[in-house]
C-alpha cells in the first residue's frame, strides 16, 4: 500500500463507530505511569484514535500526536475534549515529516509497524526526537503473531515483514539502554481489532547519548 492508499485505509477504519483499539491506554504505558510528570513533553507518532496521547495528556503532559489519518486525529481531539484536556494533533506521513530533535521527555509507539525499508530510519528519528535521559515506549506484534492471526484474528499487519523481530528492535534502539524488554503471549482486550491471544513485544528504552 502506498501513502495515500494507506491513509485511506486508516481513515476508513477510524470512521467506524467506537474505537478500533479501545479508549484505554496501552498496558505498557499504564504499567510505567510513575515515570510521567506534569509538564513533561511527550511525542506519540502513529497515534491512531488517540488512546495513548489522551492518557498522557490526562496525566498533565504536553502531548503531540502525529498520524496520517485525519479521522484518527479528529477522534483524538474529541476524546481529549471529553476528558477536558488538549493534545496537539499533526496530520503527517512520518516518512516525510520534519522530525524535531532533542525535544521530548517521552515518546511512545504503540503498534506502529512500519515497512522494513522505513522502520530503522523511523526508529532513529524517534530516538533523535528524545532528550538525553528521555524514555521510549514500544509495543507491537512479534513474528509469532502470524499464527494468532490465523487462529484468532487478534490483530496486526497481514504482511509478516512488518511484524517485529526482537533482534531488530534491540539493534534499532542501541542508542538507548533497555529499562524493560519483554516478549510473550498475552490475551488482548483492546477494542474489536485487538482482541484475543497475541504474540507481543513490549519494551522501554532510556536514551543515554545524543543520537
Ligand atoms: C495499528 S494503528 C495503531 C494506532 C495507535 N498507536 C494505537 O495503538 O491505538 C497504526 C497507526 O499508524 C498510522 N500510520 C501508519 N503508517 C504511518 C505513516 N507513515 N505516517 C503516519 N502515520 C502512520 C496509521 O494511520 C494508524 O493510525
Amino acid at each position: 500500500m502506498s501513502g495515500p492508499d494507506q491513509a485511506e485505509f486508516w481513515n476508513s477504519r477510524f470512521s467506524e463507530d467506537g474505537f478500533a483499539y479501545g479508549e484505554r491506554a496501552s498496558r505498557l504505558l499504564m504499567a510505567f505511569s510513575d515515570l510521567f510528570r506534569p509538564g513533561q513533553k511527550a511525542l506519540v507518532p502513529a497515534s491512531g484514535e488517540g488512546r495513548d496521547a489522551v492518557f498522557l495528556a490526562r496525566l498533565g503532559l504536553d502531548v503531540t500526536a502525529v498520524d496520517m489519518s485525519a479521522s484518527g486525529l479528529s477522534k483524538t481531539e474529541d476524546l481529549a475534549a471529553s476528558h477536558g484536556v488538549f493534545v496537539t494533533c499533526i496530520e503527517a506521513d512520518l516518512s516525510s515529516w520534519d522530525w524535531p530533535e532533542g525535544r521530548f521527555d517521552h515518546a511512545a509507539i504503540m503498534f506502529a509497524h512500519m515497512p522494513p525499508d522505513f522502520r530503522p530510519a523511523f526508529h532513529a528519528r524517534l530516538l533523535g526526537a528524545l532528550k538525553t535521559g528521555g524514555h521510549l515506549f514500544v509495543e507491537g506484534f512479534t513474528k509469532g503473531q502470524s499464527q494468532y492471526q490465523e487462529s484468532h484474528q487478534s490483530g496486526g499487519p497481514p504482511n509478516p515483514d512488518l511484524l517485529y523481530d526482537p533482534t531488530d528492535i534491540k539493534a534499532d534502539f542501541a542508542g538507548g539502554e533497555p529499562v524493560s524488554f519483554w516478549t510473550g503471549i498475552e490475551t488482548l482486550s483492546e477494542g474489536p481489532y485487538h482482541s484475543g491471544p497475541a504474540a507481543l513485544l513490549r519494551a522501554v528504552f532510556r536514551k543515554t547519548e545524543s543520537k
